[in-house]
């Protein structure tokens, strides 16, 4: 079946298409309505049925005979150690530790919140929900006490799992006070914390509140203590991801159980071209969509053993380490986002080191989390000598609604387009007023209702706001927040955000919740956060701010409190470094600020002052800002 066939098939008939792909899991019992179009906001995937994603990620495989086979593969230069799980053995940790949090008041519905570095624990603590019916939501490392906070309050776990440490290049990143910190500030106290003890950086627990991982899931495995899969509903949470919105307050994106299963399943042997028994690789982090589906879920469910990299492209050692994973790990395919490969790019921009590795086994680079820039994708191409596919896809629908299925022979690529939609997803191109534009022509993208399954259902406690950020705006259509472009030939081209999320190192983030956090600061009067072009990251925060009449502190130093307050609050991710203090922000006479314009200035693109501009003096000083400190281009 060709790309076309499938997308077709899935055009002629959305329900039996993925009916079909449905008889790849294991159901406990079948739905008693593939699609459900009465009920939730869009209609509901897999209605009735029951299912446990644990179940098919471990013990299925390990039923069918496959216990002895590689799971989990944990390669970690930052602490000199390669580990390997294979499906029996993973399946019996992920019971014991089910057990555990059983024990500790864990059941079907309960949140837990995991807040781990990239360990191979992180993804049994996922797993160990799901086999209980609990519903995970993984907060990033890189976040801060606040953040873990808020996401604390919004979700309200029975239990948090962490880790005593993360490892950075260079650097421990103590975890535990962190979140000491966190439960301080929330009103909604988890019951208990179990919490892994790592050699590098052990941690102090506080009785009552704090058990010991190891000990605990130890003392479980060896008692021979564990649970059986719990039957769900198709339809209940698997896990809720927290995500940037267009304010400080993060997004909880629902995750169901069955639909995520059936479309990971799917992409896994149509998208990604991987047979099981083979290596994926998700160069991501566990806090991320990409980490959730492709560093866990997708590779598990289809029986593939999936790399656990706690490392980097660079620096752990060198920019060789890559293809050191590749090779040590016999690894098919590797994701990763596009900021990597500039970032091995940068240090070795002849691919030396690449010849050193044998890269035998690996067939396929896929590229997703922001734009692929063409030099990027070509210098890929060329050095590697394999394809390069990008993909696009977000944290709301957890798989990729554009790519090239190399599962199913893929189609000519072009560069700069992370392909055509996937079965699932009727992308389309509508100007503000709503009204399909021609090929070619830039416009808001959308994709018409209903989301195929793993799209999701709804915002954690918000559905107004559900409806409100991606269902209102263009009535019938699942709004996306990208600006792009649909050609002739049906490749999309993704170029923009319609929001405030910037994207940084392939991170998504807010530059209104970096607002909030510098308007928090006594001295600033207003500010205004932009994304300025990076030839590393793809985007970095750049700030300004209009401080209070009479504030006497230098310039520098005020630039210092406001860096390092975006640190503790928000997070070292938001790689929050500058702050220019300016006279005045431009504006629009009914008072917007044209955070648009002044990016372009920084950008050195050209622009036009807008129309509606209250004193175009304003840019002058804007850009007068940018060239003192060099910062233009
Ligand atoms: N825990 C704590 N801190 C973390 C962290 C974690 N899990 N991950 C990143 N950070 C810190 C970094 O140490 C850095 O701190 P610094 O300001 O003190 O240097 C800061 O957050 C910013 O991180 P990042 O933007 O990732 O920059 P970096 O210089 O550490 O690495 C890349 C840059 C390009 C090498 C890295 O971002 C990368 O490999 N990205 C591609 C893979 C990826 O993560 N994709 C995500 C979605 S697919
Ligand atoms: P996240 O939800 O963190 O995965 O971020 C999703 C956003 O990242 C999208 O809305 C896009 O703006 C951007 N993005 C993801 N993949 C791509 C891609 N292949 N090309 C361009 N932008 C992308």
């Amino acid at each position: 079946m060709s790309y076309e066939d499938a997308y077709s098939a899935w055009q002629s008939n959305p329900v039996s298409f993925w009916e079909e792909a449905g008889q790849q899991i294991d159901w406990f019992t079948p739905a008693t309505s593939v699609f459900n179009a009465e009920k939730g906001v869009y209609g509901r995937w897999f209605d009735g049925a029951t299912c446990n994603t644990c179940y098919n990620c471990l013990d299925r495989h390990v039923g069918a005979g496959h216990g002895d086979r590689i799971a989990l593969i944990h390669d970690s230069p930052v602490t000199d150690s390669v580990s390997r799980f294979t499906f029996a053995e993973a399946t019996a940790h992920v019971s014991a530790l089910a057990h555990v949090l059983r024990g500790m008041g864990v059941g079907h519905g309960d949140r837990v919140i995991i807040y781990m570095p990239m360990v191979p624990e992180a993804v049994f603590a996922m797993l160990a929900c799901a086999r209980l019916g609990a519903i995970h939501s993984v907060v990033f490392g890189g976040f801060a006490a606040n953040e873990l906070a808020t996401r604390i309050d919004d979700a309200a776990p029975k239990v948090i799992i962490s880790a005593s440490c993360g490892i950075e290049p260079g650097r421990v990143i103590a975890y535990k006070p962190l979140l000491d910190e966190a439960i301080d500030i929330v009103d909604e106290k988890p019951s208990g914390c179990l919490i892994l003890q790592r050699d590098v950086h052990p941690c102090d627990l506080i009785e009552g509140r704090d058990l010991d991982y190891a000990e605990h899931v130890d003392a479980a495995v060896a008692a021979g203590q564990g649970t059986e899969c719990v039957p769900v509903l198709a339809t209940d949470p698997a896990y809720i991801l927290y995500t940037s919105g267009t304010t400080g307050q993060p997004k909880g994106v629902v995750r169901d159980t069955g639909g995520h299963m059936v479309a990971l399943k799917w992409t896994m042997e149509h998208h990604y071209g991987l047979k099981p028994g083979e290596v994926f690789w998700a160069a991501s982090d566990v806090g991320w969509v990409v980490g959730h589906s492709y560093i866990c879920y997708g590779p598990l469910l289809h029986g593939c053993a999936t790399v656990m990299y706690e490392g980097k492209p660079v620096g752990t050692p060198d920019a060789g380490a890559f293809w050191r994973v590749i090779q040590d790990h016999k690894v098919t395919a590797l994701f990763t986002a596009p900021t990597a490969f500039r970032a091995i790019k940068k240090e070795d921009p002849h691919g030396k080191l690449i010849g050193d590795y044998d890269l035998c086994h690996f067939r396929t680079l896929f590229l997703a989390g922001e734009r692929s820039d063409p030099a990027t994708i070509e210098w890929a191409q060329q050095k590697l000598d394999r394809p390069v596919i990008d993909h696009w896809w977000q944290t709301e629908t957890g798989w990729a609604m554009s790519g090239n299925p190399v599962g199913l022979g893929a189609f000519p690529i072009r560069v700069g387009s992370p392909g055509k939609p996937m079965p699932g997803y009727d992308v389309q191109v509508l100007d503000d007023e709503g009204n399909p534009v021609p090929p070619g022509t830039l416009g808001n993208i959308v994709c018409k209702l209903p989301l195929p399954p793993s799209g999701f259902p709804t915002l954690w406690n918000a559905p107004e706001r559900f409806l409100s950020s991606y269902m209102e705006e263009f009535p019938g259509y699942y709004a996306t927040s990208d600006a792009g472009i649909i050609d002739e030939d049906g490749y999309v081209f993704i170029m923009a955000r319609t929001d405030d999320i910037i994207n940084v190192a392939g991170h998504r983030l807010s530059t209104g919740a970096m607002e909030e956090v510098l308007a928090s600061h006594p001295d600033i009067a207003e500010c205004a956060v932009v994304g300025k072009a990076d030839p590393l990251k793809g985007q970095m925060p750049l700030g300004f701010y209009v401080t209070n009449d009479g504030v006497t502190m230098p310039a520098p130093e005020l630039e210092k409190e406001l860096v390092q307050l975006v640190r503790s609050k928000i997070g070292a991710v938001a790689a929050f470094k500058t702050a220019l203090r300016v006279k005045r922000l431009p504006k629009t006479r009914s008072g917007k600020v044209l955070r648009g314009t002044m990016q372009k200035i920084a950008d050195g693109a050209e622009y036009k002052t807008p129309a509606a501009i209250d004193d175009p003096a304003i840019l002058d000083e804007i850009t007068e800002a940018l060239g003192a400190r060099e910062l233009i281009g």
